[in-house]
């Protein structure tokens, strides 16, 4: 009898598929409605994993998503910025394997001086991520763990006045000439041609919010937690809309996380950069 393809072998499959021919070799078929599925046997934890990660495994060289933990209200951390944890242990594993399929993991300043967040794939089989610290006035401690730990490459992105508190860290420091630099369609720029085509923006709200703003995210991952904050850090938060018929209801998938509900929309991006190069090469 065939052994069946349980979760652990999956995930190390679907992590390394990047184009549909991967998928074939990893043992994916199509089948009869054009979905891929597992072309043996495989438990029905192998073929979860499957469908929640092989659109976004097969979404191309250069895709921007983003994910956020939130309470039912709508908050990512409590007033204090306290986010430990929002959500559940599901959703952690979930965060880790987003990170496990980036080129690049990026966090706003706010997150790196609230969290000191390592950024690094735990709770998966996986390869780190470049870290990416969005820092324009150069407010994130020189000895956070991203610069120091030395778990994997970081990339510090600073303003022209922050320049010189950046460097002789760890991390290698970008300098960027303006704030239209720090655009996220030109930042995403300036990731990819380093390599960094595949970027996934992990928070704060600010940040998170000014890629969704902007048009610049592919896909968006909103985990939300049924636990209640009354007041704290807010997630997304946008120009609204007068009524709620053209309120955004982008494409969505769910799926529940332990006691948590993820959300998956699919966005449309801009088609074209809003600028030059983020660097001004
Ligand atoms: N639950 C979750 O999923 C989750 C995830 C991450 C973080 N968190 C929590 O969220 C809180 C931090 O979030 P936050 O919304 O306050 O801050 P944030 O998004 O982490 O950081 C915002 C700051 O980053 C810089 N920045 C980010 N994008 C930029 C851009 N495109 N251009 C220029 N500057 C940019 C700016 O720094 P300057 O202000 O210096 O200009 C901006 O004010 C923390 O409490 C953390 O624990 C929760």
């Amino acid at each position: 009898m065939t052994e069946l393809l349980d979760a652990a072998a999956a995930w190390d499959r679907l992590r390394r598929i990047r184009t549909a021919d991967d998928a074939l070799a990893a043992g994916l078929v199509t089948d009869g409605d054009g979905a891929l599925r597992w072309g043996r046997p495989a438990t029905p934890e192998a073929a979860e994993l499957a469908d929640r990660y092989l659109p976004l495994c097969l979404a191309g060289p250069r895709i921007a998503f983003a994910q956020l933990g939130q309470s039912l209200d709508g908050f990512i951390a409590t007033r204090t910025g306290d986010a430990d944890y929002v959500t559940g242990a599901e959703d952690r594993c979930h965060l880790h394997r987003l990170r496990a399929l980036s080129d690049a993991v990026l966090v706003g300043a706010g997150t790196a001086v609230a969290d000191d967040p390592r950024l690094t794939v735990r709770a998966c089989a996986g390869d780190n991520p470049v870290r990416v610290v969005l820092d324009p006035r150069g407010r994130v401690p020189r000895g956070s763990g991203v610069f120091t730990d030395g778990a994997a490459p970081t990339l510090w992105v600073v303003g022209p006045d922050a320049a010189p508190m950046a460097r002789d860290t760890g991390a290698e420091v970008l300098i960027l000439p303006d704030a239209a630099a720090f655009a996220p369609e030109r930042l995403l720029t300036a990731l990819a041609r380093r390599g960094l085509g595949r970027v996934l923006i992990e928070g704060g709200g600010v940040t998170v919010s000014r890629f969704l703003r902007e048009r610049a995210l592919h896909r968006l991952y909103v985990t939300v937690a049924p636990v209640l904050l009354g007041d704290g850090i807010p997630g997304l938060r946008f120009p609204g809309t007068p009524v709620m018929r053209e309120a955004l209801r982008p494409p969505l998938r769910r799926a529940l996380l332990g006691q948590d509900t993820l959300f998956e929309f699919t966005l449309e991006p801009d088609a074209e950069p809003s600028g030059g190069q983020a660097d001004g090469t």
